[in-house]
């Protein structure tokens, strides 16, 4: 069957809400190649939106979910635990950059983003929560609250759940500097809610969905100096840009921060279904007993596939490699913005988690977004899998795996390049 047959049948199946970008249906894929039902491949430069970092398929993954499921697949944690769960939480509190830290797991993003928000609240019994303007922090009420990106999230979904407050994300390129959202802060505190009553404070140290902005230098910095001063918990949220991806274990390491929790999902176990989140050990251990928790939390499936992603991710050097990547990746990007003056307002990025802006005429105030859909949409017809984002829908993002290999990248750059002068002769 084809893929516009496969479309056809979804489109009378799923509910219209579930969309997807490609309209193309995978058959198999291994490490950074897929190749849909009609035979063709592809490159794919989003790794299933961050997921798989370590690549599709890689052996060592798949073998171990192999070994777990012949032994058992499910058990349910919360009943009787496993020793495969105590190690992957003993692995990720070694790398948390937090002191003494105790993780608990869950099934998705949205449960952990769900989750460290109740742990903030039970530490601290304070309701308010302050999320960015950008931010995106998963589909689940609470989470589509703290989102702050109307379309296609939160429309049409309200009412969402009270005390939660938006501060601008300092996000340059856009005229907000770490400044204003101080200040931005500050008048939330004055005008809005009491910061005596703010249980958490929630940001991406690199927006992910929100247009790939990473803070400003310094600025988890000052949120850390003001959650201090008002017991707040700081939540960085890393289920986009953690595992690897930015060139550290966590983007916030470069930051020299320790926040009080962190979330964790999409990389941690390469495409199984396991979330985590992890913090000081006086907060995370506020809540009692049974108040956290969850059917398939900690899966077997998610932990053998999580103890071999981080295997991976340390035999195979992938925090160093994901910064080569960057780097690689950006020298395309400022050869074509080189090539094709006017087109690209900004090439950003932090490690392998890189983008480029596109807009009208070098005017960051004009978004492009009829060249971005293009791009992404010919640039599939070509071979190559890359998704868009931003709250202006104009941005370009690259996630490859980690374990690309760089005939691949400068393939796929190529591609790339291609169809972007193919877009803008159009
Ligand atoms: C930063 C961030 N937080 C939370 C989520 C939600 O994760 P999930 O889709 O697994 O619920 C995402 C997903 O894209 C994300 O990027």
């Amino acid at each position: 069957m084809t893929n516009a047959a496969w479309q056809e049948r979804k489109a009378n199946a799923f509910a219209r809400g579930m969309g997807n970008i490609f309209p193309i249906y995978v058959e198999r894929a291994l490490n950074t190649e897929v190749w849909d039902v009609e035979g063709k491949r592809y490159l794919d430069f989003g790794a299933g939106i961050a997921v798989v970092n370590t690549g599709h398929s890689h052996p060592e993954i798949v073998a171990a979910v192999k070994e777990q499921v012949e032994r058992f697949s499910h058990t349910c944690v919360m009943v009787n635990p496993y020793p495969s769960a105590v190690e992957l939480a003993e692995r990720i509190n070694a790398i948390v950059p937090i002191e003494n830290a105790r993780t608990m797991f869950c099934s998705t993003g949205a449960e952990a983003v769900e989750n460290a928000i109740k742990i903030a609240r039970s530490k601290t019994g304070r309701p308010g929560v302050i999320a960015f303007s950008g931010g995106f922090h998963g589909r689940t009420n609470l989470c589509m609250g703290l989102t702050g990106k109307v379309i296609p999230y939160k429309k049409g979904f309200g009412p969402f759940t009270p005390e939660i407050y938006h501060a601008p994300f300092p996000a340059e390129y856009l005229g907000v500097s770490a400044e204003d959202s101080l200040h931005a802060l500050e008048a939330l505190f004055k005008y809005d809610i009491d910061p005596a009553r703010v249980a958490a404070i929630i940001i991406e140290p690199v927006q992910g969905e929100g247009g790939f902005y990473p803070v400003p230098r310094g600025f988890i910095g000052q949120l850390r100096q003001l959650c201090d001063q008002h017991g707040i918990v700081l939540i960085v949220d890393e289920i986009q840009s953690g595992y690897g991806r930015t060139g550290t274990m966590f983007a916030v390491e470069t930051e020299g921060v320790e926040p009080d929790l962190i979330t964790l999902a999409k990389g941690i176990a390469g495409g199984y279904p396991i979330a985590a989140v992890s913090g000081k050990a006086e907060v995370m251990n506020a809540p009692d007993p049974g108040g956290l928790g969850g059917t398939y939390a900690a899966s077997p499936l998610g932990c053998a596939a999580g103890l071999a992603v981080l295997d991976i991710i340390e035999r195979e050097s992938l925090c160093q490699r994901a910064a080569e990547i960057g780097e690689r990746l950006q020298a395309g990007l400022h050869a074509l913005s080189d090539k094709h003056p006017g087109h690209i307002g900004d090439i950003r990025g932090k490690g392998a988690m890189v983008a480029m802006e596109l807009v009208h005429d070098g005017d960051a105030t004009r978004p492009d977004a009829e060249l971005t859909a293009s791009l992404s949409k010919q640039a599939s017809e070509a071979g190559l899998l890359i998704i868009s984002c931003g709250v202006r829908a104009n941005v370009i993002r690259i996630l490859v795996p980690l374990t690309i290999p760089f005939e691949q990248l400068d393939e796929g750059l190529e591609i790339l390049g291609q169809v972007f002068e193919a877009c803008i002769k159009a």
